[in-house]
């Protein structure tokens, strides 16, 4: 396994207090490469709120840390009062952004690490959650590595792909869903080049996927949201291939906005759409994608380039529509990539065969 260039997306370190978890600030990238230290849930929460750290499974291990942090750093003298401050941390990380099931995913498995009877004495407990959010963060990596030799599998000599927004390192504990894909697909030599949407409005295709590829010389090419079709039609692109934030038991997949409009344009033109996602994004709870819920996020993204410039791109006083995500019919999905397998129409079936035991 070939080293990362990159900076590890989440680390989990300490001070004098107890648990310290680092990330990678997400909204200065590509022009600042800032590891920012978080000690508090509150500042977990904001982190999550404000995209600097992002992606479903990445915000399944921010999730993961924060209540571990909670454990480590609190002031309880016993058991009972810890166990109010942890849920009160879980519910309060569980209120961050509703999509991405990682979260909750991540949050359930911590849940029951505190539920293990009998209930441990405070350092303890601190210690098992801290041990079982780390084993949340190196799981995660190792899943991608998974889903990335799944899915080269997929992909045919000299192939030109097409991704959308950031399911990469950044998106992950590292090497990424979709990217991960990528990724393998280049150490195999099967890779030409990658198509990146920039990704309206937050930009996460232009800042994160196109930095992370230009850290590991991967030749890409740039392009706005509205280019893929005339792409397409001529010939420029071999496969789709993106991640996901919560898929359905019967393989119905929300990811970001925008998605959905590039699987029926890989559809009318006859190119393969893949998602690649681990297990822990599959919501088995749920049948169908109406019942996702879709984060809306603040006008102030649209109505000013980027989400943070001075300089307003809409008419003061005009609305915007700010849904974050899209839900795309799995009949429009080629196959699923996970890290247990690649999974193939009739989904229900096919993705029945993953579910984990834990
Ligand atoms: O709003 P974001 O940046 O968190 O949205 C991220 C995506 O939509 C990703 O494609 C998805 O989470 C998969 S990440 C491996």
């Amino acid at each position: 396994m070939a080293a990362s260039k990159l900076p590890p997306t989440i680390a989990l370190d300490s001070d004098n207090e107890g648990l310290v978890v680092e990330i990678i600030d997400q909204t200065l990238l590509p022009n600042e490469t800032s590891i920012l230290q978080l000690r508090t849930v509150a500042e977990v929460c904001e982190a999550i709120e404000s995209l600097r750290i992002r992606g479903a499974p990445a915000i399944g291990c921010a999730a993961a840390a924060g209540v571990a942090l909670c454990a480590s750093r609190s002031g309880a003298a016993t058991e009972d009062p810890l166990l109010g401050q942890l849920e009160s941390a879980i519910a309060q990380l569980a209120a961050t952004r509703p999509t991405a099931v990682n979260l909750f995913w991540a949050l359930e498995r911590m849940r029951k690490t505190i539920a293990r009877p009998p209930l441990p004495p405070r350092e303890q407990l601190a210690e098992a959650l801290a041990l079982e959010a780390s084993k949340i963060i190196a799981d995660d990596l190792a899943r991608c590595h998974a889903i990335g030799k799944y899915g080269a599998r997929l992909l045919q000599p000299n192939s030109r792909i097409l991704t959308h927004c950031n399911a990469g390192a950044l998106a992950t504990a590292g090497y990424g869903t979709a990217l991960g894909v990528i990724r393998a697909a280049d150490e195999a030599g099967l890779l030409n080049m990658v198509w990146v949407d920039e990704t309206r409005p937050l930009l996460q295709g232009a800042r994160l996927t196109a930095w992370e590829l230009a850290q590991e010389d991967i030749d890409c090419i740039v392009i706005t949201d509205n280019m893929p079709a005339s792409l397409m039609a001529r010939g420029l692109v071999d496969a789709v291939i993106v991640g996901a934030d919560r898929i359905t038991a019967c393989g119905d997949v929300a990811n970001k906005i925008g998605t959905y409009g590039l699987a029926v344009l890989a559809d009318y033109h006859d190119i393969p759409f893949y998602v690649a996602a681990p297990i822990s994004t599959v919501d088995y709870q749920l049948t169908s994608g109406d019942d996702i819920p879709i984060e809306e996020r603040s006008a102030q993204e649209i109505t000013h380039l980027g989400g943070h410039s001075d300089l307003p791109v809409v008419p003061v006083g005009v609305e915007v529509f700010n849904p974050a995500f899209d839900v795309t019919p799995n009949e429009l999905v080629s196959a699923i990539v996970t890290d247990r397998g690649v999974a193939r129409p009739p989904y229900e079936e096919a993705l029945a065969r993953f579910i984990p035991n834990a």
